[in-house]
């Protein structure tokens, strides 16, 4: 590869608060380095279908306060065949694209990994998923938004669970991942966070319940995390019906909810200074790594370390809520 003079931006996997900003930061952070910026529709599906545009400053005018991706995503089950990122690397070309910036989960960067360990194409990955499940960066894009969605939903949900006296089972996104529900859990005040991290270890359930609700109250209000190891909500107040009926059981799934609205401050400045890292990675000559942000600091993480090692939830945030809802 020569020196790089033009980058294709792209968005895939599940949407996340904050793309925008990352998005309009890559952008803006490139033209003023000099380049050219094209932007790539429905993530790699663009890229094989050949559905880019040349992008401006102005394309990314009034998008850093929007939840979701101009870009649009999708999930592109072409791009896991060879025939599929011999089309994408064609197109590249085609397009005088020299470098790539590619923001998503865990499945955008399997796919960048791949395409990098077959075609000689500097590709650069920020961290774009509500999930918070990527090694190396202290926070995901999107994670903070939807934290505070699901706090706000819970604050609601508080309402009615108190004034029924009822127990609550709010089921949370997050993958394969326990964050969301542990940390919407702590800034809820909830009284416990039901996460596949810990289901092999213990009944969860079965330890909430014999040890007793906060004992000041008749309602509580449980997290669980999406995942079949956990039960889900559904299953949790199915158990709950058979095995512990003098319990009124609730389950509310927030579900797509906790992918919209607009960034929080902290997804909005994190995006942005991931964005503009992006550019200098590539400006360094960085390759196949993802920019994290780890104790502050802008970090390059291999895309096999972002991958390979599982980011483990805080076992000290486990115990404080329990002490918390004592
Ligand atoms: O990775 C983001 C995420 O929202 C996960 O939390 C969830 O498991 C998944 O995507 C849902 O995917 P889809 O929108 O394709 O149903």
């Amino acid at each position: 590869m020569g020196a790089i003079k033009c980058i294709g931006i792209l968005t895939s996997g599940g949407d996340a608060p904050g793309m925008n900003a990352a998005i309009r930061a890559v952008t803006r952070t490139a033209i003023f380095n000099g380049w050219r910026v094209k932007g790539i529709m429905r993530g790699y599906k663009g890229l094989i279908t050949g559905e880019i545009a040349d992008f401006t400053s102005s394309s990314v005018s009034n998008i850093i306060q929007k939840g979701g991706t101009i870009l649009k995503t999708a999930r592109c089950p072409e791009f896991k065949s060879e025939e599929g990122r011999q089309a994408a690397y064609e197109n590249m070309r085609k397009e005088g694209i020299d470098a790539l910036v590619v923001i998503g989960g865990d499945g955008t960067i399997t796919g960048a990994r791949c395409f990098a360990d077959e075609f000689d194409v500097p590709i650069v990955a920020l961290p774009g998923t509500i999930d918070n499940d990527l090694s190396g960066t202290d926070s995901t894009i999107g994670f903070d938004t939807a934290l505070n969605t699901i706090m706000d939903a819970v604050d609601k949900l508080r309402d009615t669970a108190t004034s029924h006296e009822r127990l609550f089972f709010v089921e949370v996104m997050g993958n394969t991942a326990g964050y969301l529900a542990l940390n919407g859990a702590l800034a809820s005040g909830a009284e416990a966070a039901i996460i596949p991290e810990m289901e092999t270890e213990t009944d969860q359930l079965k330890n909430l319940i014999d040890n007793g609700f906060r004992k000041s109250k008749n309602s509580a209000i449980v997290l669980v995390a999406e995942n079949p190891a956990t039960g889900g909500a559904m299953g949790l107040a199915e158990r709950v019906k058979r095995e512990f009926p003098q319990y009124d059981a609730r389950v509310t799934i927030l579900g797509h909810l906790q992918r919209g609205g607009s960034p929080t401050a902290q997804d909005r400045i994190l995006a942005s200074r991931l964005g503009a890292a992006a550019i200098t990675a590539l400006k360094e000559g960085q390759r196949n790594v993802m920019v994290g942000i780890s104790n502050l600091e802008t970090v390059y993480v291999p895309f096999t370390k972002a991958l390979g090692r599982t980011k483990r939830v805080r076992s000290e945030n486990v115990e404080l809520v329990k002490i918390l809802s004592i």
